[in-house]
């Protein structure tokens, strides 16, 4: 039986890991196999959201500062796209979630682990407690070293606030990603992402097949 229910995927890594042409391949292979997919991104999403990711992405400000607008952006993204599309069924595929917030706040910037829970609580929360605390199904984990995610930056764009940190940056931002793994193994993939672009596709549907959310691993 192919998966018909409302679905959230995630996909994250450090800068560089090359996700985004990943994205729009899982998009097209769901399509094909006739679900309705919502491409999306965090911070952002909507109207909302996409202004406090300018702010967040080119400001210079605190830590707490920082994930009190990534969570704010956050929460109008679910309520106005995410929980709407997964009511409707539809699949949500979207760049980055909650777990860039511990991997860059959190382990990047070295802020509080503790609060950023606290605001993934109420954030992630209905208000129906039987519903719980929002979750992707599966979150695709792009890891590949910090020094070829550098590389690979190097030569592709002018970078941002976070693109411009040092290597140093990256390795606690990868290990923050590695303990969020660590700590809820059956939603995460862990994607080779060094390899080549064609062996990374491959990994991606496959795990997606392996989820039962493909039918087969279409292009693999
Ligand atoms: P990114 O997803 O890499 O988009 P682009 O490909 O357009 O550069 O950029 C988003 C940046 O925001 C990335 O550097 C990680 C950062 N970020 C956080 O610091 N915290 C968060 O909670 C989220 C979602 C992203």
């Amino acid at each position: 039986m192919p998966h018909t229910e409302g679905l959230f995927i995630s996909f994250e890594g450090i800068d560089g890991a090359g996700k985004s042409t990943h994205i729009e391949a899982v998009a097209q292979a769901l399509e094909a196999q006739g679900r309705s997919v919502t491409r999306s991104r965090e911070p952002g999403g909507t109207p909302l959201a996409e202004t406090l990711r300018q702010l967040v992405l080119n400001d210079a400000m605190d830590a707490l500062t920082e994930s009190l607008l990534v969570f704010a952006a956050r929460r109008d993204h679910i309520q106005r796209v995410i929980a709407p599309a997964l009511a409707q069924d539809r699949v949500v595929l979207c760049d980055r979630f909650t777990d860039a917030t511990f991997a860059y706040q959190g382990a990047g910037r070295g802020f509080d682990l503790g609060v950023l829970q606290t605001l993934e609580q109420w954030v992630q929360s209905s208000g129906d407690a039987s519903q719980g605390v929002l979750q992707p199904h599966l979150t695709i984990w792009f890891d590949l070293p910090p020094s070829v995610a550098a590389a690979r930056l190097a030569r592709a764009r002018v970078p941002d606030k976070f693109e411009s940190q040092p290597l140093a940056f990256f390795e606690a931002v990868a290990g923050g990603y590695a303990a969020r793994c660590e700590q809820d193994p059956e939603r995460f993939a862990r994607i080779n992402a060094d390899q080549s672009p064609e062996a990374v596709r491959k990994d991606v549907m496959a795990a997606l097949a392996a989820k039962g959310f493909l039918s087969g691993a279409p292009g693999a």
